[in-house]
């Protein structure tokens, strides 16, 4: 028997010192973005007026593996990082089940997830440009703050176009973005032409990712030495999150373990594309295989119910057209409370993983049965899950229940994004029994997928 601990937690001089770029060991790359103007493939340059020049040249960048991560960031990263590799004895013990569950814990830092690790690495590269000011856009509120936190830390203006669900579900997220020193707005607000634009059409609309995207860039783009960050979906996301699987690798390298089962939930995919990164290489390189699920609301279901086609990123439709699974850029998933799922597409890297069947499984779970989890985990394991984060443990509790039933040993390893302390509202909502599961019908997917562009050779409806 080894002797595991309840936590690992590697030292500082074990902590990676490059990120790992997924696309260099990929057999495919993902088809190229396109320029929403002349429907051809998208040069670096063509995204500086969007993005700083280091960050659009990693989004770029397919064939270089490794990334030095620069001191500065490292600096930052010592701060909060190594995070923990935990083993959940507790929950094996309840489920009575012969697996084995580990997780990667992100949510110790102040922004209560794993977003501060791109955000460290996006301000960082913007004040290196010598822009002063940062646009973003923010859904369950964990990468406003997270930004938030970065831009405070390099000395840069922010403003933070919230979804308006989490806007007014969540008032503390919004406090504590603003006690960094961030603008936060509701969105869709009156402060953009196309904010403007979406709210004529709809005025009781709860926002979604996609309109604070075209609200976000519009502000970048008008204002004088700002560029736009993004917090999920980019390869330089994923790129920048690939420190969550790097550390996981060799923690489990460490307790002499390995992952049969990689678990994720997925928003725009960039937990998932980090905690899967390294593993994934080994499956790419014929060394290992494991098995890879992405977890997703049934609300907003862009694997296991979207199209695989070129897309906008935003609702304004403003953006690069990306080869992703989409449920269409008009499509705007109800307010359900994992507000960081609720995005129409899905990173281009984890759609062609996905795709050509890399990404062994997508899986969509129902908004109470995430609670459920999220309600069993917190009373076991001590640490209050966010929605999000709930979903890869509702799915990796149903994994740990089948081996129960088989008899099988499998080690499991999910990610537990981060913390939903600023979430009481859902929580009280389950244990109120006045939360609801939203699941939409054919019908309702229908105008999303009819808002697809068309792209003559390449895309008809
Ligand atoms: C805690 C948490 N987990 C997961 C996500 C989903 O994002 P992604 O799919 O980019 O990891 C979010 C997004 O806001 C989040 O806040």
């Amino acid at each position: 028997m080894k002797n595991i601990p309840h936590r690992l937690i590697l030292t500082e001089e074990q902590m990676p010192k490059q990120w790992y770029n997924l696309r260099a060991d990929m057999k495919s790359l993902p088809d190229p973005m396109l320029n929403p103007g002349t429907l051809k493939p998208i040069q670096t340059e063509e995204l500086y007026p969007i993005f700083c020049e280091d960050l659009a040249k990693q989004e770029m960048d397919s064939t270089t593996p490794y990334f030095d991560i620069p001191e500065e960031i490292l600096d930052v990263y010592r701060a909060y990082r190594p995070s923990p590799l935990c083993r959940a004895y507790a929950l094996e013990k309840y489920l009575d089940t012969p697996a084995k569950i580990y997780y990667k814990f992100e949510g110790s830092n102040t922004s209560g997830s794993h977003k501060l690790n791109s955000a460290v690495a996006q301000v960082y590269y913007a004040k290196k440009q010598g822009l002063t000011g940062l646009t973003t856009e923010t859904g369950a509120g964990q990468w406003g703050t997270a930004l938030a936190e970065a831009c405070s830390y390099f000395g840069m203006d922010l403003d933070v176009f919230m979804v308006k669900a989490s806007y007014n579900q969540k008032p503390y997220r919004k406090a504590i973005i603003q006690t960094f020193g961030a603008n936060v707005v509701a969105s869709p607000s009156d402060t953009t032409q196309v904010g403007r634009a979406i709210l004529e059409m709809d005025p009781d609309t709860t926002g979604s990712l996609g309109c604070a995207i075209s609200e976000a860039i519009e502000k970048a783009v008008s204002t004088p030495n700002r560029r736009y960050v993004l917090g999920s979906v980019l390869n330089q996301v994923l790129l920048h999150q690939s420190i969550i699987g790097l550390e996981s690798k060799k923690a489990m390298e460490l307790l002499g373990e390995y992952p049969d089962i990689v678990i994720g939930c997925a928003g725009g995919g960039s937990n998932l594309g980090g905690l899967i990164a390294p593993f994934m290489q080994d499956k790419l390189l014929g060394k290992k295989n494991p098995y890879f699920i992405a977890v997703e609301p049934a609300s907003c279901p862009s694997l296991t119910r979207g199209r695989y086609a070129y897309d906008f990123c935003d609702t304004g439709k403003v953006t690069p057209l990306a080869k992703m699974y989409t449920l269409g850029s008009g499509f705007i998933p109800s307010a359900n409370h994992a507000g960081g799922l609720r995005y129409h597409g899905m990173s281009p890297i984890i759609s062609k993983l996905y795709h050509d069947g890399y990404i062994d499984e997508a899986r969509s779970a129902e908004q109470t049965k995430v609670f459920d989890a999220a309600v069993q985990f917190a009373k076991l394991e001590t640490i209050l899950p966010a929605p999000e984060s709930a979903h890869a443990i509702r799915c990796a509790i149903d994994e740990a229940v089948k081996c129960k039933e088989t008899g099988e040993e499998k080690t499991i390893l999910f990610g537990l994004t981060g913390t939903g302390y600023f979430d009481m509202a859902a929580y009280t909502a389950y244990l109120e029994h006045t939360m609801t599961d939203y699941i939409p019908t054919d019908e309702d997917l229908k105008p999303g997928f009819d808002s697809l562009p068309t792209i003559p050779g390449i895309q008809e409806q």
